[in-house]
């Protein structure tokens, strides 16, 4: 069975590309990539068909992690098709819930903060680097690679014993 996993931010040109782009590097490593279909989105629409930003992309390069993405907008179809949404902060987090609330019953993703599966980070929000220096395009790579580690293990676990 393939879990369907969707990472979403503001514009998808930085964080979420970014988050799409390193489950996909680690899911390749253990050789579990038949086992998830994994995209990415973004709750604004003002970048939609571009490719993640250029800055991001360097950065990711630099550890070996290609970013294959193309800017598109949340849509509410999106919330009955995967099975997790993980969002970069919280307000991502209400607008995607939001969204969720008028959908209805239909929406049965289960949708969270991306960094609740973090197990080293002491911050629940990926902050947006669009506007800083080259650090913030780092220190997101080092947030998302903590939490998609968690977020396999988290999915990969047997359910509780009763
Ligand atoms: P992202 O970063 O949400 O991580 O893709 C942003 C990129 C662009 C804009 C905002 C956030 N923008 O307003 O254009």
């Amino acid at each position: 069975m393939t879990t369907k996993l969707l990472f979403v931010c503001l514009g998808n040109i930085c964080r979420s590309p970014a988050a799409e782009g390193v489950f996909l590097h680690l899911i390749e490593q253990r050789k579990l990539t038949d086992q998830f279909l994994v995209d990415s989105a973004g709750t604004g629409g003002w970048h939609v068909g571009n490719p993640a930003d250029r800055r991001m992309q360097a950065a990711a390069k630099r550890r070996g992690i290609d970013l294959p993405s193309r800017a598109r907008q949340l849509e509410r179809s999106d919330l009955e098709s995967f099975d997790h949404i993980l969002t970069m902060d919280q307000d991502n987090l209400r607008n995607v819930s939001s969204m969720a609330k008028e959908f209805g019953p239909r929406s049965t993703a289960n949708i969270r903060l991306m960094l609740s599966h973090a197990r080293r980070a002491d911050t629940l929000e990926v902050p947006d680097p669009y506007y800083g220096g080259e650090q913030g395009f780092e220190h997101v790579l080092d947030l998302l690679e903590d939490a998609c580690e968690g977020l396999l293990d988290d999915l990969l676990a047997p359910p509780p014993q009763r």
